[in-house]
């Protein structure tokens, strides 16, 4: 029995953790995994998130019932609001079907099935940037949604490959489906700028494409949640079809609670209700019940004017220390190392992740030899850098980069 099993590789993020963990060289640096440390490399727990656990803490009302199947309802209206706008036409028409689900993995594989099953189909497949999070190649075929690429980076510019990127969206069939990265494109950091979002809507209506939005930082960057929300806004203002998962790990520091939501736009208040209808039946089959600790936390959050100020202003510690760490690794990179090459890019990109440019081969180097571990195409978690570290960082970058 189960000899037939062959032995699955490990998941080349996380295995980049477990890796470092077990790493005991004092100089070790974790580049891997997408998420925030503070200046010491240590997580950090938000203080907004402290004040909400507390106040859930001395709530007698709270108990550990079921949630409702399609979630917490005032944690999932509040989500909407955040990502869309409340004054957006969407939200004030009541035409968005708002699920809780297992963070942004969970809203991609709910949004994924529903999709499977229920989309008007010519032919079926979904389009994701090349390259894209590795998991976007894992979520969909597990739902017999074969995934292909459309070309995004640019390897000779370090930043977007925007004719060819419109032209798929050109030459693709009427009514495909495209993945876009809401913000802070994962893993290159590199992001189109708004006329470029407004040539990619153009292109997406008159083909009647679908929008498969996939947000998992906003806010986290630029430290502005309105200005991180601009290209789904944009999209529904403009009334491209779409949907948006949405994950709250990364902009309330919430990883392990797995607080996420999938949103979809109808095109009536009717059409939302039977959307919803039916992802509650896909989600019964699944989970039965989000978990309810997370986006209890969220709500309180997200429903309190107080407590959204305190989550701001933690949003822009977060974001500011990333865009610091930015500027001061192109600093040693160019004026101090003066190594070859141009990296404008490490300031010119987005988010918790930069794109350095560096081949698997060097990225190997840096693992083995430096301690520094970053997955093989040479992205880097801008949340890893510290002051402590960066310096360490820029030299062995440099070694690698001057073989
Ligand atoms: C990442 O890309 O490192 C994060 O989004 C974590 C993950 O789940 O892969």
């Amino acid at each position: 029995r189960w000899e037939a099993v062959p032995l699955a590789p490990p998941d080349s993020i996380f295995k980049l953790t477990a890796a470092y963990k077990a790493d005991t060289h004092p100089n070790k640096v974790n580049l891997g995994v997408g998420a925030y440390r503070d200046d010491d490399s240590k997580p950090w727990v938000l203080p907004v998130v402290k004040k909400a656990t507390e106040i859930l803490l001395n709530d007698p009302t709270v108990d550990h019932e079921y949630l409702p199947i399609t979630g917490l309802p005032e944690y999932t209206a509040a989500a909407a609001r955040l990502v869309f706008g409340k004054d957006s036409s969407v939200i004030k028409d009541e035409r968005v079907a708002s699920v809780q689900t297992i963070s942004g993995t969970g809203a991609n594989h709910l949004g994924a099935l529903f999709l499977s099953k229920f989309y008007g189909w010519n032919e079926k497949r979904i389009y994701v940037s090349d390259p894209t999070w590795v998991n976007h190649h894992a979520i969909f075929p597990q739902v017999g949604i074969p995934v292909s690429t459309y070309p995004y980076y640019d390897p000779q510019t370090i930043g977007l490959a925007f004719p060819a990127f419109l032209e798929t969206l050109k030459t693709a069939p009427a009514r495909s489906v495209f993945l876009l990265h809401a913000c802070a494109h994962n893993p290159t950091g590199v992001d189109p700028t708004r006329e470029q979002w407004g040539q990619i809507a153009d292109a997406m209506l008159e083909k009647g494409h679908f929008a498969f939005f996939d947000s998992a930082y906003q806010g986290f960057a630029s430290g502005d949640l309105e200005n991180d929300a601009w290209a789904v806004r944009e999209f529904a203002r403009r009334s491209v079809p779409l949907l948006v998962c949405q994950s709250f790990a990364k902009n309330a520091g919430l990883y392990g609670e797995r607080v996420g939501a999938l949103h979809i736009v109808a095109p009536s208040k009717e059409g939302a209700a039977r959307i919803k209808s039916q992802l509650s039946v896909l989600a019964r089959a699944e989970i039965s019940n989000p978990p309810a600790h997370g986006a209890r936390l969220v709500s309180l959050i997200l429903n309190s004017d107080e407590l959204f100020e305190d989550w701001k202003r933690d949003i822009k510690t977060m974001a500011g220390r990333i865009i610091a760490m930015r500027k001061e690794l192109h600093r040693l990179l160019t004026e101090e190392l003066k190594t070859p090459g141009n990296w404008d890019h490490i300031v010119n990109q987005i988010g918790m992740f930069s794109f350095t440019g560096i081949g698997p081969a060097q990225s190997q180097a840096l693992v083995e030899k430096a301690h520094i571990y970053l997955t093989s195409n040479g992205r880097i978690s801008m949340a890893g850098l510290n002051s402590h570290n960066i310096r360490y960082f820029a030299t062995q970058l440099d070694k690698a980069v001057r073989g």
